[in-house]
């Protein structure tokens, strides 16, 4: 994964040194093309923030934008698409209209359906002049001859036209709307996270089909073998104990005094949010903090059962040189585990892959060590890691539910099956 990071990341400059060289050359041949160069810069700068590259670019291919990448739904695997402008294979033979309504509305210019793996349900919320200006900017990069045939899904799910029900259970079109009451600095957050951020296709939870549970939007949601935690101001569960300065810290820089950002989060910092102004950054940052969580009841597990008993020593002998006998960790090397919402979650799944895998947290041009975790699934059974887990969940003011062997043991055998 690291590698694939590192080819993206070496594709995305080769664009951007594309884009230095185009520039000039577009500034030279078009009246008003001191206009143009502030669209095209905007576009890229919007096209970083909605992170288009994430999914657009095959990690394993050294051509940004041409697509490729599988993505996965609900319904199984659909490549994404090639957006850069070749005629044939891209997008360059299409009006400005036509790649509104493919980015909006989630229509290709036959009239057929996007699946949402493309996700137009949150870029729905993008004004249209911002849409044009990522088309201003994916314009200008070198177009790239790359057949894709985005649709790999088993019956019935191949046939597109199924999707306007899902667009009818689940998809409601319409631009961002500013709310009068709040500041400005919170619109500017609320559009960025609801809008080309598209935070909440990673943490908002889904019905089976996929769709946004609207009621519990932001509040945390297990995607490709990790929880993406939930990210309102919830006291225990969610941002409640993050300062405004840590959420900003986190987007920069990948880590903050409490937490490291590792997988599909590490790629969203590498590739999206480190590269953000700190104005909108301090933006998402007010608008996630003045959202109020869900606080579900606490059901704790009692300090001598036996599960703790075990787990807690578990964590004394092998956690606690690092993690700290308190939780607290080390600011900026090792997570604070007292006031991680990984750790006081219900949904176990990044708890229980990073004891058994490991992981390594992402490194950013602020914070160049990107500190890993080591992993204990060859070391811990089953039972041992749910003992350490029920403890982890129990402790430093955390109150949760046992964690049982048997979800270990699921947990264990979907990790097999996943070859990141
Ligand atoms: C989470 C992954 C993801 C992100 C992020 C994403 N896309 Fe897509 N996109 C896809 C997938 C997958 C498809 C193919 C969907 C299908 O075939 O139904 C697609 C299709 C498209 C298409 C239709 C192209 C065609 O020829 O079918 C366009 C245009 C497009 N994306 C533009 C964008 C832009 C612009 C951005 C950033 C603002 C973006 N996408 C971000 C996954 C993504
Ligand atoms: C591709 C999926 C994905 C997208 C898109 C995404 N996130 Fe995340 N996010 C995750 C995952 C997974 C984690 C957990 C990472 C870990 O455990 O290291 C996470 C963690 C976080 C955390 C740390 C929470 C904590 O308590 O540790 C914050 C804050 C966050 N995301 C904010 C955002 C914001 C804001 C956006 C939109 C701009 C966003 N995320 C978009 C998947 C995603
Ligand atoms: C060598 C130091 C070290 C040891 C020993 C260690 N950890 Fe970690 N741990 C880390 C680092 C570094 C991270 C950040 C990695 C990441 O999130 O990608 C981490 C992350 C975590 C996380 C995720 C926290 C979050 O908020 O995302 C959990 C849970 C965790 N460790 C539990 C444990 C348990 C349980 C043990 C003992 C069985 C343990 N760790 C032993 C260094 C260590």
């Amino acid at each position: 994964m690291r590698e694939a990071l590192r080819k993206r990341a070496a594709a995305l400059a080769a664009g951007a040194a594309a884009l230095a060289l185009a520039l000039p050359l577009l500034a030279a041949n078009h009246p008003g093309s001191r206009e143009n160069f502030a669209i095209i810069e905007r576009g890229r700068y919007l096209t970083v923030a909605a992170d288009c590259a994430a999914c657009h670019t095959d990690p394993h291919q050294s051509t940004a934008f041409a697509g490729g990448r599988p993505i996965e739904t609900p319904f199984g695997v659909v490549l994404a698409a090639n957006i850069t402008p070749d005629r044939d294979t891209g997008i360059g033979g299409w009006t400005d209209r036509q790649f509104d309504t493919a980015v909006r509305q989630g229509k290709l210019p036959d009239g057929k359906r996007l699946y949402p793996a493309m996700p137009y349900p949150y870029y729905t919320k993008m004004s249209r002049e911002d849409v044009l200006a990522i088309r201003a900017y994916l314009n200008t990069l070198p177009p790239v001859h790359n057949d894709v045939d985005s649709n790999q899904l088993p019956f019935p799910f191949n046939i597109r036209s199924a999707m306007w029900l899902w667009d009818a259970l689940y998809f409601s079109p319409g631009s961002f709307k500013a709310d009068p009451a709040q500041s400005d600095i919170w619109n500017r957050g609320a559009y960025l996270v609801e809008g080309p951020g598209h935070c909440g296709a990673c943490h908002t939870p889904k019905t089976f089909l996929g769709g946004d549970k609207t009621r519990l939007q932001f509040q945390g949601y297990s995607i490709q073998g990790w929880f993406a935690p939930n990210i309102t101001n919830d006291e225990a569960h969610g941002l409640g104990r993050w300062s405004n300065a840590d959420v900003a810290e986190y987007m920069k820089k990948g880590h903050n005094r409490i937490a490291g950002a590792s997988g599909p989060m590490g790629e969203e910092v590498a590739d999206s949010s480190s590269q953000m102004t700190e104005a909108d950054l301090n933006a998402i940052a007010t608008y996630l903090k003045a959202r109020s969580g869900q606080t579900l009841a606490a059901s704790s597990v009692a300090v001598n059962d036996p599960m703790m008993v075990a787990g807690a020593a578990i964590y004394q002998d092998l956690c606690s040189a690092c993690h700290r006998g308190d939780g607290h960790g080390v600011p900026y090397l090792i997570p604070d585990l007292a006031t991680s919402s990984t750790a006081a979650s219900r949904e176990p799944t990044t708890l229980i892959r990073v004891v058994l895998r490991g992981a390594q947290t992402v490194a950013t041009k602020d914070e160049p060590t990107g500190p890993a975790m080591p992993s204990f699934g060859w070391q811990l059974t089953d039972a041992q890691v749910a003992a350490v887990a029920t403890y982890i969940r129990n402790s430093w003011g955390h109150a949760g539910p046992v964690l049982t062997e048997d979800e270990v043991r699921k947990a264990r055998g979907n990790l097999a099956a996943r070859n990141d």
